[in-house]
């Protein structure tokens, strides 16, 4: 697919993995479809840098990725908006530390609803545009966790574990019009509250002994979009060598 002239929704655009990824689509000429949630001056500014840097058309699209009518309505704004949409980046989520032993019903249900239910439901919604359109593009931004889980983090590893199922499942139930695929990031943005000692951990864990960036990921990204239209229900590791090391 080229992406000159589509239109692609970035769920969780406006900072961090999210901010690049919208970039790198707008830099290939898309037009953006700019979720988010609380940051809404980080959106804007987005926006206008999208505009400005790229000439590329780009709106901002509010909701609660927790709550399903809110995932929905976006979808059905997004379309009204922009008529279609080609490319559907599910990359919004929670990460949050629930250790065992402490997990809340509550903890549970963000992660599960965030970064499973909600790339579910906008991919039902949007996936029947795509296949009407006669393509589109999918990708899941899961985590290498999803493989290799934390105790500490089991609600969300659980979540990202889930996504890796429900990528596979969205390639076969949106075949053979649409593409699905995944990328399982590893450490390229720490969380902002990582100690550096906390950070020094992380890299030793690493193969390549460094983080990554986000423009990693958002190079990922872009190959799954506009290098290939073979590749549908994979995953691709950008984790610096961490699942086997
Ligand atoms: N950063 C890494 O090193 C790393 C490593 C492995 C995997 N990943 C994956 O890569 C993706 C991006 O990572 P990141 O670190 O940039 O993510 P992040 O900063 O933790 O979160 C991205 C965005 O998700 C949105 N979000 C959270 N809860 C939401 C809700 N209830 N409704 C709607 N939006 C919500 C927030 O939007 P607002 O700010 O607008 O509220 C937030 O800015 C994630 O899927 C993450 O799991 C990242």
């Amino acid at each position: 697919m080229r992406l000159q002239g589509k239109v692609a929704l970035v769920t969780g655009a406006a900072r961090r993995v999210g901010r690049s990824i919208a970039m790198a689509l707008a830099q290939r000429g898309a037009k953006i479809a700019i979720h988010y949630h609380h940051s809404r001056n980080e959106a804007q500014r987005l926006a206008d840098e999208v505009r400005d840097s790229f000439g590329r058309e780009a709106f901002l699209f509010k909701a609660d990725l927790a709550d399903v009518r809110d995932v929905q309505k976006m979808a059905q704004a997004v379309v009204k908006q922009f008529k279609t949409v080609h490319v559907l980046v599910n990359n919004a989520s929670v990460y949050e530390k629930t250790p065992f032993g402490d997990v809340a019903a509550a903890d549970w249900d963000a992660n599960l609803n965030v970064n499973l239910r909600a790339p579910f439901f906008l991919s039902q919604e949007i996936g029947a545009v795509m296949k009407e359109n006669g393509e589109g593009k999918i990708v899941n931004i899961a985590d290498w966790a999803g493989k290799r889980p934390y105790a500490d983090y089991i609600p969300y590893c659980v979540s990202k574990a889930g996504l890796l199922a429900l990528n596979a499942a969205l390639a076969k139930a949106l075949a053979p019009e649409v593409q699905v695929n995944a990328v399982l990031p590893g450490p390229v943005l720490l969380p902002e509250s990582f100690s550096p000692k906390a950070r020094q951990a992380v890299i030793n864990a690493t193969l390549v002994k460094r983080l990554g960036s986000p423009e990693d990921v958002a190079q990922a990204v872009l190959f799954l979009l506009e290098g290939s239209d073979f590749i549908t229900g994979a995953e691709i590791n950008v984790d610096g060598g961490r699942m086997i090391a």
